[in-house]
């Protein structure tokens, strides 16, 4: 069994990253700047994405956090991501979800201008990664991607199970195993919750991609010998012995299902920081895409 070490790789993209963005400073060239809009006081949110401002600090980019009250309106919003749009300095610029239930995502997601939209939410985006056009993956999927890539596990022919169908995770992932060339080249099933005898499907997988967000969804019995598990769960689980209070616990049954499986992500540890490595590298190839 081998650990897909997502603290090892991710830190690696970012020291990749970071030897670009100091050749640009040699060279007088202005470095990539991403912005990140919070609406709210959500406390995963706001550890979110202060963990993506210090992975911009790590690399030398310049970052903005802009943060904004849970009773912001839609307009409100719609105002600044709009300032945004127009601030030639601002490479890319994300907006944490999920917002207040007074505000309409798609809209908000609509407003972005695509060539900003490094979390590659937006329809245009979403539709030319389905097509395969050159744009910005959405940092989780692309994050896994690029952790089956390094680790070179196979997929193709493979058939690849994926738990959840969001639109951030579930969806693109799909979209992403099914395509032409490596990663990819697998035969998709895309799981949800009315799904009928979800582990007749699961214990056929070669692959299993969950993120569905229920602690110790996936147990031993509902995978095969040598699969691959990637889980992409982040619940925080109230823990009264953690400094914290609370441990983040994944999809996956980690502790029988490592005794099984071929290669695993661990959580915390696996898809969590890849995603933050791959939203830093959208955000250089915004800014190589504007010069
Ligand atoms: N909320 C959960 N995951 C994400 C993400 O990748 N991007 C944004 N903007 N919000 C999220």
């Amino acid at each position: 069994m081998t650990i897909l070490d997502g603290k090892k790789v991710s830190n690696d993209i970012k020291d990749e990253i970071k030897a670009q963005v100091d050749k640009m400073k040699e060279s007088g060239e202005k470095v990539p700047h991403l912005a990140a809009v919070i609406v709210g006081n959500d406390g995963a949110s706001l550890t979110y994405v202060g963990s993506k401002v210090r992975a911009c600090e790590r690399v030398g980019f310049e970052s903005t956090m802009i943060r904004m009250s849970n009773t912001t309106s839609e307009v409100e919003l719609l105002d600044k991501i709009e300032e945004l749009n127009q601030n030639d300095d601002i490479d890319g610029f994300i907006i944490q979800l999920p917002l207040p239930r007074q505000i309409n995502t798609q809209k908000v997601l609509m407003a972005v201008d695509p060539s900003k939209d490094v979390d590659g939410f937006h329809p245009e985006n979403f539709g030319k990664m389905a097509l395969d056009m050159s744009t910005f993956i959405p940092a989780t999927p692309f994050g896994i991607l690029e952790l089956l890539d390094r680790y070179k596990v196979d997929t193709d022919g493979k058939h690849t199970v994926i738990i959840g169908r969001s639109h951030i995770v579930g969806r693109p992932m799909s979209i992403l195993m099914g395509r032409k060339g490596f990663p990819g080249n697998s035969t998709v099933t895309l799981t949800h919750s009315h799904t009928k005898n979800i582990t007749q499907i699961t214990s056929q997988a070669d692959i299993i991609i969950s993120a569905l967000g229920v602690p110790n969804f996936l147990k031993a019995e509902m995978v095969k010998d040598d699969a691959v598990i990637i889980d992409v769960g982040i619940t925080r689980v109230p823990d009264e012995s953690s400094p914290k209070g609370y441990i983040i616990t994944g999809d996956v049954d980690f502790e029988n299902i490592s005794k099984k499986a071929s290669f695993i992500t661990p959580v915390p540890g696996g898809v969590g920081p890849m995603t933050i490595a791959m939203l830093l590298k959208n955000t250089l190839l915004a800014r190589e895409r504007r010069m």
